[in-house]
């Protein structure tokens, strides 16, 4: 039986004014976040190029926000390391991008970080089964990933229940994080299905999704 704790929330910088970054982090920390969320774009697993260490490596020293780094790269092995030198915390990885989902946790793990794997839409719960016992957080896209403010696909809501089940069945300690088109009018469901974590871009940023109102 996991105990299930308050969900948190992880602001997602993609939505901020690039300009000022800083006042960014203030935004976040005053507005309840409890990590910073840093959508990191390849432009070609999704066709942008958002930042990565450099911009990491620049903003961890003016917040103390866990740092989650969330991986829209082909071939995660080669930028895992220096993602965390950089300062992530939680490393999250596609379960699209490469086979060897337990070769990455470890890598991740060595490293003294915290280890994650998202699933687009389309990739179901199974494809991770043989890993699950092993990480710390399971990232559910609610949108495909590459832009932020699209339309939450309510299909997700069915894997995040499954995920829950996982969780309570067999014990398993990972975190559900769902990231995409979260709005304050859908966040219920969300947190209903069994979310941990709840990742949100436009809608924070915007002030529309008030946290204090959810929880
Ligand atoms: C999508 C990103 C999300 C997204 C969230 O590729 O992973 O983190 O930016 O932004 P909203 O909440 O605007 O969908
Ligand atoms: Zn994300």
């Amino acid at each position: 039986m996991v105990n299930k704790k308050m969900p948190r929330l992880a602001p997602s910088l993609l939505s901020a004014d690039f300009s000022c970054l800083g006042d960014a982090l203030r935004f976040i920390e005053t507005r309840g976040g409890s990590f910073v969320h840093f959508d990191v774009m390849d432009g070609s697993f999704v066709p942008e190029i958002s930042y990565g260490q450099p911009v990491i490596r620049s903003l961890k020293s003016a917040t103390s926000l866990p740092f989650d780094v969330h991986l829209m790269v082909e071939h995660p092995e080669t930028q895992i390391e220096s993602f965390a030198k950089a300062g992530a915390d939680y490393i999250t990885f596609h379960a699209e991008n490469t086979v060897h989902h337990r070769r990455i946790v470890q890598m991740i793990h060595g490293l003294g970080k915290k280890a994650g794997i998202a699933l687009v839409p389309s990739t179901p719960v199974a494809a991770i089964n043989e890993v699950i016992p092993y990480i710390d957080l399971i990232l559910v896209m609610s949108v495909n990933p590459g832009f932020g403010g699209q339309q939450f696909i309510q299909l997700c809501i069915e894997k995040i229940k499954k995920l829950a089940d996982i969780q309570q069945k067999k014990g398993n300690n990972f975190l559900i994080s769902v990231d995409g088109g979260i709005n304050e009018k859908n966040i219920s469901l969300v947190i209903g299905a069994g979310a941990d974590i709840i990742v949100s871009g436009s809608a924070f940023f915007s002030g529309a999704l008030k946290w204090e109102q959810v929880t």
